[in-house]
């Protein structure tokens, strides 16, 4: 069931030796590397809580089965930082040159992508829209912010630069011809290039994609990907695919820290993505399915597994000749 490993994607991933000069001490810890790193009406503030953490309801409990309380926010910030680092600081691959006119970020989490891409692009118009009303009041002047559901009927035109996520539904419609789509994601599948992956986090994504594959939701891979944009009538499209590596075990600086920051989401992106995931689409208990996370987050910091995860960022281009329908 789970993905078979991405080829092409460059050389193996070295790990760094001194990681591996102490082979008795798995851990991390053990080796100096801390794990502690409005316009909105009140009716919209509807949450549950469930296993610990709040999960936003105004849509529906089922809509997003990850929580958007401020330990969320934190990872998604941080996680935000590491893509940054995986991208060489760049916000975007797609070519869309120097004065795109408006940019539409659905799921915008944070805002924190949405508010970069704001204070870079001056001229354009920005907007961020998610179900929860998580983002700052105070942002650039061009952007702001929606609450709303991408599942929904979309109203947004000339729409020039959309990322989304699972979703695709209004995109293409709102698409300006010309204008660019844009895909991130993470794929459910733990790889090494040492394989000493039979472990925690391995099983923890095994649930993962189950979960998601129940939902009709099946992982992001790189031919899933491209497939979508195909399907979806875009042309010019291009799927990068990086090796995001867990835990500070990379030899290469850069990445290095890519693992370290990882890391450091680990306790928190365990439980997020997996608790409602594993308790509510896969009946697991909440005593197991906490135990799957927290097993999962502990194989990160064990310096004996040098796993990584294939991060895509796809995009392609509505037809210049397309028919514009919104
Ligand atoms: C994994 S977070 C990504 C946040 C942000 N794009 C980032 O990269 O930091 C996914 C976001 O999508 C939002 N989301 C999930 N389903 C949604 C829907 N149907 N409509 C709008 N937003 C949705 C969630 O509330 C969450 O904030």
């Amino acid at each position: 069931m789970s993905s078979s490993k991405p080829e092409n994607l460059g050389s193996n991933l070295e790990v760094d030796p001194a990681v591996l000069e102490d082979s008795v001490a798995d851990s991390y810890d053990s080796s100096g590397f801390c794990t502690s790193t409005e316009s909105l009406t009140s009716s919209i503030n509807q949450y549950i809580f469930e296993n610990g953490r709040r999960y936003h309801s105004y849509y529906g409990a089922d809509k997003n089965l990850m929580p958007t309380n401020e330990t969320e926010q934190d990872r998604l910030d941080l996680h935000h930082e590491i893509m940054l680092l995986l991208l060489e600081g760049k916000l975007h691959l797609a070519p869309i040159g120097p004065d795109p006119q408006k940019i539409l970020d659905i799921g915008t989490g944070t805002g924190i992508w949405a508010v970069d891409c704001a204070d870079i692009y001056s001229n354009a118009e920005v907007i961020g829209t998610d179900l929860s009303p998580i983002q700052p009041s105070w942002v650039p002047q061009n952007l702001k912010f929606e609450v709303d559901d991408m599942t929904q009927e979309w109203s947004y035109k000339d729409v020039y630069f959309p990322p989304i996520g699972h979703s695709r539904f209004g995109s293409y419609r709102c698409l300006k011809p010309g204008g660019y789509l844009k895909i991130a994601e993470m794929e459910f599948g733990t790889f090494s290039d040492d394989d000493k992956i039979d472990n925690g986090f391995r099983t923890w994504m095994e649930y993962l994609e189950e979960a998601c594959e129940k939902l009709g939701r099946p992982t992001i891979t790189a031919e899933r990907v491209k497939q979508i944009l195909n399907d979806g009538g875009l042309e010019g499209i291009q799927v990068a695919t990086m090796k995001q590596p867990f835990g500070p075990w990379a030899k290469d600086e850069r990445m290095k820290k890519v693992g370290t920051m990882t890391m450091f989401t680990a306790d928190s992106g365990s439980t997020g993505y997996g608790l409602a995931l594993f308790t509510r689409v896969l009946d697991v208990a909440p005593e197991k399915a906490l135990a799957v996370c927290k097993a999962g987050a502990a194989d990160t910091k064990n310096k004996n597994y040098h796993m990584w995860t294939p991060f895509h960022v796809a995009y392609g281009r509505k037809p210049i000749s397309a028919d514009y329908q919104v």
